[in-house]
């Protein structure tokens, strides 16, 4: 069956979908993107994601090419045309191709507008019911996290070196030994009263939808938040953890540093947020929230 890429205006068969040798996403890093994840044909959090993507454009004097009408539309098409209900949309938009140089091109140099949407199983998601084991690494990103920039190298040697190590995924920590998050997710913790804990929401993290809609339901479900950085130290004792993304959805951490989390298998809290966000993304808890940046 063929596999289609959206590319510009086009819909390209994925093993011809090529960009310019000098598009400044390839050249300087200069693209930001989203995650958006389609799960049995409903799109998570799709206000929010496009929200958030307007505000990363803004934040670095981008504009959406597009109207976000006929984003919604063409991603819908490129799942249609995938046969896709269970896919992961990946949306990259980058400042175009123009000769190197360090200042941006002309306001008029047409952007980038990237979109694969990759088949994922969300049912049979192993790490969502087995749990991940992470380590801790030094956080070396740059000091604007909440911008989804394609700069994503840091990340990508931390998830390695966690990998080589037989690990799963790494919590990275501040100057001052506080987790900042996973390499491509939210972190929390639950202590012993049932409260949640996760960082708050600055330059330093990247403001999560998932997390952001895990917020109003515990809200409705009154669990309670405490929104502080943590250290490993206090992550040990935890009697849960876990993570949030649009693919992760919310996956238990059962170690840290060889530290097992409690029994070292996922929690009740955690399996009840997970049951709670699954039956949001479906449309059977009401209205999905909308995100606001906040900052
Ligand atoms: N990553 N923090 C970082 C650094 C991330 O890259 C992500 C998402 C998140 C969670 O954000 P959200 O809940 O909106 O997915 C937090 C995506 C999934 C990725 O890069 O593939």
């Amino acid at each position: 069956m063929p596999r289609f890429v959206y590319l510009n205006g086009q819909y390209v068969d994925h093993s011809n979908a090529f960009i310019h040798a000098e598009d400044r996403g390839f050249l300087f890093g200069d693209a930001v993107y989203e995650v958006i994840a389609c799960i049995h044909g409903h799109l998570a959090d799709e206000v929010g994601h496009l929200d958030r993507l307007k505000r990363s454009l803004n934040e670095l004097k981008m504009e959406m090419p597009v109207e976000r009408e006929t984003l919604r539309f063409l991603m819908r098409e490129l799942l249609r045309k995938n046969k896709q209900k269970n896919a992961a949309i990946y949306i990259q938009i980058s400042r175009g191709s123009a000769k190197r140089d360090f200042k941006f091109p002309d306001v008029d140099t047409p952007q980038t507008l990237l979109m694969i949407s990759s088949d994922f199983d969300y049912d049979g998601n192993v790490g969502v019911v087995k749990g991940i084991r992470v380590k801790t690494v030094p956080d070396i990103r740059w000091k604007r996290r909440d911008i989804k920039t394609v700069l994503l190298l840091p990340q990508s040697m931390a998830k390695q070196s966690a990998v080589d190590d037989g690990l799963d995924d790494v919590f990275m920590l501040d100057k001052d030994g506080f987790i900042t998050e996973a390499s491509a997710s939210n972190a929390w913790i639950v202590n012993k009263e049932g409260t949640l804990i996760t960082r708050p929401v600055t330059h330093d993290i990247l403001k999560g939808i998932t997390r952001t809609a895990i917020e109003k339901l515990c809200r409705d479900e009154n669990i309670k938040i405490e929104e502080r950085a943590f250290k490993p130290e206090e992550a040990y004792e935890a009697i849960e953890a876990f993570t949030t993304s649009a693919t992760a959805l919310v996956t238990p951490v059962v170690e840290i540093n060889g530290h097992k989390i409690a029994d070292g298998k996922r929690g009740k809290i955690t399996q009840k947020i997970y049951e709670e966000y699954r039956a949001y993304v479906d449309g059977l808890r009401g209205k999905q929230v909308s995100w606001e940046s906040g900052l």
